[in-house]
């Protein structure tokens, strides 16, 4: 049985007030498209058709009129609400009805992934027994959660938010579960902030012996937009990516159209809904302009 891929969009955004007092954040636009498309695509770059996307109650019906069920792109899109935001971890409680036994992809909505052959390596991750999580070296670990390594090089422990870093090797917003995930997210304890930990869940991973370690290295560009500098240099990062390379980032129209779940015909019906004022239908456009031969091996 296929994985399902989880968006967890929910939060309420109060690093980014008053931008995010009427909009959820996950809908704020990332230089040309809405942020919620970038973790989307990386989902959907693994191969994953059949996806959960978790929001707040109050912002479910904007999501749903944007992407609706995923049948546009050739996927299944589902919906769940997280009353409050009780933490990463619960996500893994409020899929269970969904997962029924299954493993998991996870993406955080405000999470941005770039770097060649990711999806290959989800699609790795996905067949790799317990869990599997993504680091990434940054100058600032102590805003993320943080791998402490043993003197024999493997994870040691892993810690939220540590004052004082013991790595400069942050975990990414992304994460591989086998089925155990939420029986072991259902034994967690809310952390002093309240919140079922990701970090917790990982650690239990981590205890059983069953936690692998990937690092996205020179070449992958990680990025959150949780606040107003981050989001500016989000959109300032995608937009320079963007213009030089005439390559899109976190399009699911393309996800979709490179792995033949869209055929010619859908894009044209898509490109004539977006209209032709906006330079992502013209983006689009060109996609279809090109050869396949011609078009990358996956971004
Ligand atoms: O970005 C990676 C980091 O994300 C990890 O390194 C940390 O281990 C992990 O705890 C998390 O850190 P943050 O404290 O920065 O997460 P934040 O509370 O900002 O939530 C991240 C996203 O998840 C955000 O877009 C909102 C969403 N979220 C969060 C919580 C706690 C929900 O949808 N529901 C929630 O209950």
């Amino acid at each position: 049985m296929s994985q399902l891929g989880i968006i967890l969009a929910g939060g309420r955004g109060t690093r980014l007030y008053p931008a995010t007092l009427a909009l959820s954040k996950q809908l704020l636009p990332v230089y040309d498209k809405p942020m919620v498309y970038y973790p989307l695509t990386t989902l959907m770059e693994s191969g994953l058709r059949d996806l959960l996307v978790i929001t707040t109650p109050q912002h479910q019906p904007q999501f749903q009129a944007l992407l609706g069920s995923g049948e546009q792109w050739g996927v299944q899109l589902q919906y769940a609400a997280q009353p409050e935001p009780g933490g990463i971890a619960q996500a893994l409680l409020l899929a269970a009805p969904f997962l029924q036994g299954r493993g998991c992809t996870l993406i955080l909505g405000d999470n941005i992934f770039h770097g060649p052959a990711l999806g290959q390596r989800l699609r790795a991750a996905r067949h790799t027994a317990g869990a599997t999580i993504f680091t990434y070296p940054v100058s600032d670990p102590q805003r993320y959660g943080v791998v402490a390594f043993g003197p024999d090089g493997r994870a040691a422990a892993l810690l939220e938010k540590p004052p004082v870093p013991p790595s400069n090797q942050a975990v990414t917003g992304l994460y591989v579960y086998d089925g155990q995930a939420p029986a072991l997210a259902a034994q967690l304890v809310p952390s002093a902030r309240g919140e079922l930990e990701i970090t917790d869940l990982n650690a239990a991973y981590l205890r059983r012996g069953s936690l692998n370690l990937q690092r996205l290295g020179r070449g992958y560009a990680w990025l959150d937009a949780g606040t107003h500098d981050s989001l500016l240099e989000a959109s300032a990062f995608v937009q320079t990516l963007e213009r030089r390379q005439t390559l899109k980032i976190g399009s699911p129209e393309e996800a979709a159209y490179r792995q033949d779940w869209i055929g010619r015909g859908e894009v044209q019906r898509l490109i004539r809904q977006l209209g032709q004022g906006s330079s992502y239908a013209q983006h689009l456009q060109t996609l279809l302009d090109t050869p396949p031969e011609l078009l990358e091996e996956e971004p």
